[in-house]
């Protein structure tokens, strides 16, 4: 069986691609057609890349929650929506049917209702990996709170930061959460990003391991106990299902905070219709999701590709969602094989770091693994190199299962350029073609089109910065409480262009190769970072002057954080002031930041504007050290020579 709008075919591919950029509205519109409206809509699209201004399905009304369970319990009810599987592979895995979830889902709205949760209202949600986080999601939409989930690696400082920024009133935490052999004390560091707060009026504390924790009277209440009143009242009046709010198709449905260029994350904010159809769309797409397949996402739902494809892309379309509280690593290398033996997984979608750091194993740990369940396999979050796109294809598909390699951002809701599991062709590394409605182009520094450079050996290449000329269902729509940056991040780069932040090639064919960031934004281990940002932490620390951060290139992490420090003391101990610098840094975001490098130097290229010339810098943290380009024009060439006799 097939879902109304899956391609089957390369010709279905071509044929749909056509009429999405051809008629947008009537396609879209076709699309539309197949989920749950409590009112359908007046006007397709609406949209100019200026404002910018997008609407899709405007004047429409519904809820995502409906559609992502309600409309299967006639039909699905008993099937399961979350499959959990717990960190210690000793403990109980637990499987959510979608009656289940729907019962959870309406008592936690109900939760949100007795604690004075309205629509509108900002919710954080700082959770580790179990179902609740989903109920705490699902619970926000159904009720129109607009969540912001906060990845549970974020330091206290960051919550802070987040939590003043979207003038968050309520907090859904844990007491703690298990990874791996850690236990990460999540209530005791949301009690550090409260020190100051005057907007939180709620913490919603739900028990996962029993550790100790301090509950603020009149602030902070359980899970459990809220639970088990909502049910009483459930169950009292007689309700069957928490009614859910009714939204308008462009009403926000979450704000998930992600790094740019500048020294402050953004709010990026997705609708409820648009990111609705988009995750479904692609999710059915890039997947081939057939009824039945077990899907499983290794990402954390802190991240967009949990949103998308543990939660919202999976649940709309009626799958079963594997959910795993772990790390890939822990009790061994083996246990994201364990599990896929375990559950019988189909689809397994996880990032390219996970796969480097999994082959440093070897193949020790997939003996008397089975792994014939495997249907596809599909990364995301960075580049994958040629060794690692074949380790996968070769050792975990068996060359059997088709690898999709997914090419998307948080800005973006869901996949734009991917192959289709089997029904358009793969190339390793590459992310290959752009989903209907995608309309990409490579542009040169001047925003002109981009023209293949015949130098090239072997095949005509275009090379350029990647953007895209139209708007797709699934794009942000603003970053929260300031539209300006929005303009200003992503449409005023190229005129009437989205901008990406990555550079790509283009084949003859019209594939596409993601490069990596053309702007001051690393990757490390699929984790967005802006240097800015981890400058502004090393910064905090009392004995530093100034900082300069760049990416090199990392074995596993894909890219490493390589941090030039100017440390005004002449006697310190280097090694002490490094393990200084890094807890500031942990302390400021999170260990996520922490710079894999520190070379303490005693002046950094500038400009004679005084611009750091982050160029050099990069290039010397690569290794080069001869072609540095022109050094004649900095303030202090010399500091060059030094810089590069103490490189690291
Ligand atoms: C990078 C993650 C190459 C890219 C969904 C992008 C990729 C950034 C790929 C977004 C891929 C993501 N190939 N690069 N398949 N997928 N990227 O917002 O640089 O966490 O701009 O979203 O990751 O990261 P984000």
């Amino acid at each position: 069986m097939s879902y109304p709008f899956q391609i089957t075919s390369l010709e279905q591919y071509h044929k749909d691609y056509k009429k999405s950029v051809d008629d947008p509205e009537a396609f879209w519109s076709g699309v539309a057609e197949n989920f749950q409206w409590k009112k359908k809509w007046d006007k397709v699209l609406e949209w100019n890349f200026k404002e910018p201004k997008v609407e899709w399905f405007r004047g429409g009304k519904m809820n995502i929650t409906e559609n992502c369970i309600d409309r299967h319990l006639s039909t699905m009810g008993d099937k399961p929506a979350i499959i959990w599987e717990p960190n210690n592979p000793e403990e109980r895995t637990r499987v959510v049917t979608y009656n289940r979830l729907h019962k959870r889902v309406c008592q936690f709205a109900q939760v949100l209702k007795n604690n004075g949760v309205k629509k509108g209202d900002r919710v954080c949600i700082y959770m580790g990996m179990v179902p609740e986080l989903a109920y705490a999601v699902l619970g926000c939409a159904r009720i129109g709170a607009i969540h912001s989930v906060i990845f549970g690696g974020f330091s206290a400082q960051s919550i802070a930061d987040r939590l003043d920024d979207a003038q968050a009133e309520y907090i859904i935490t844990c007491d703690g959460a298990y990874r791996g052999s850690k236990d990460i004390p999540l209530k005791s560091v949301i009690d550090d990003a409260l020190i100051g707060n005057k907007t939180v009026k709620r913490v919603i504390v739900y028990t996962r391991t029993r550790t100790p924790v301090s509950m603020l009277k009149g602030r902070d209440v359980w899970w459990e106990d809220e639970m088990e009143h909502a049910e009483s009242q459930i169950e009292k009046e007689g309700v069957v299902s928490f009614p859910a709010e009714e939204m308008d198709a462009e009403d926000p449905l979450f704000i998930l905070y992600t790094s740019g260029s500048t020294g402050k994350p953004k709010g990026v904010v997705h609708s409820c219709a648009g990111y609705m159809v988009w995750t479904t769309y692609s999710f059915v797409n890039v997947f081939q999701y057939n009824p039945g397949d077990i899907h499983f996402c290794t990402a954390d739902i802190g991240w967009i590709t949990g949103h998308s494809y543990i939660v919202y892309g999976p649940l709309s379309t009626g799958a079963t969602s594997l959910m795993f509280e772990g790390i890939p690593t822990w009790p061994d290398a083996g246990r994201f094989w364990e599990i896929v033996d375990k559950h019988k997984v189909n689809i397994l979608y996880t990032a390219p770091t996970a796969i480097r750091s999994l082959m440093g194993f070897g193949l020790e740990p997939l003996k008397g693994k089975d792994l014939s369940s495997l249907k596809i396999l599909g990364t995301v979050g960075e580049p994958i190199n040629e060794e690692a796109w074949h380790w996968y294809d070769e050792n975990i598909g068996k060359k059997k299962c088709p690898v999709v390699d997914t090419w998307w951002q948080t800005e973006t809701g869901g996949a734009l350029i991917s192959n289709l599991a089997g029904v358009t062709p793969s190339k390793p590394s590459w992310a290959t073609l752009p989903l209907p409605g995608i309309q990409p182009v490579l542009v040169d520094e001047n925003g002109k089109e981009a023209s293949p450079n015949p130098a090239e050996v072997g095949a005509l290449i275009t090379a350029g910065n990647l953007c895209i000329k139209a708007p797709w269902p699934g794009i942000l729509r603003t970053t929260w409480g300031d539209h300006e940056r929005c303009r200003l991040n992503y449409f005023t780069a190229y005129e009437n262009l989205y901008f990406t932040g990555d550079g790509a090639l283009k084949d003859e064919q019209g594939n596409y190769r993601i490069t990596g960031r053309v702007d001051d934004v690393l990757n490390v281990s699929g984790h967005r970072l802006g240097t800015a940002e981890v400058e502004n932490a090393i910064n905090m620390h009392a004995g530093v002057v100034e900082s300069a951060v760049v990416g090199y290139p990392h074995d596993i992490k894909g890219q490493g954080i390589y941090a030039y420090v100017i440390f005004n003391s002449k006697h310190v101990d280097d090694e002490l002031a490094k393990k200084d610098i890094l807890q500031t840094v942990t302390r400021i975001i999170g260990a996520i930041a922490r710079p894999d490098k520190i070379q303490f130097v005693s002046g950094l290229p500038k400009t004679r504007s005084g611009k750091i010339m982050r160029r050099i810098l990069r290039k010397i943290a690569e290794g080069e050290t001869e072609n540095l380009g022109d050094i004649s024009t900095l303030l202090d060439p010399g500091v060059v020579e030094e810089i590069k006799n103490g490189k690291l």
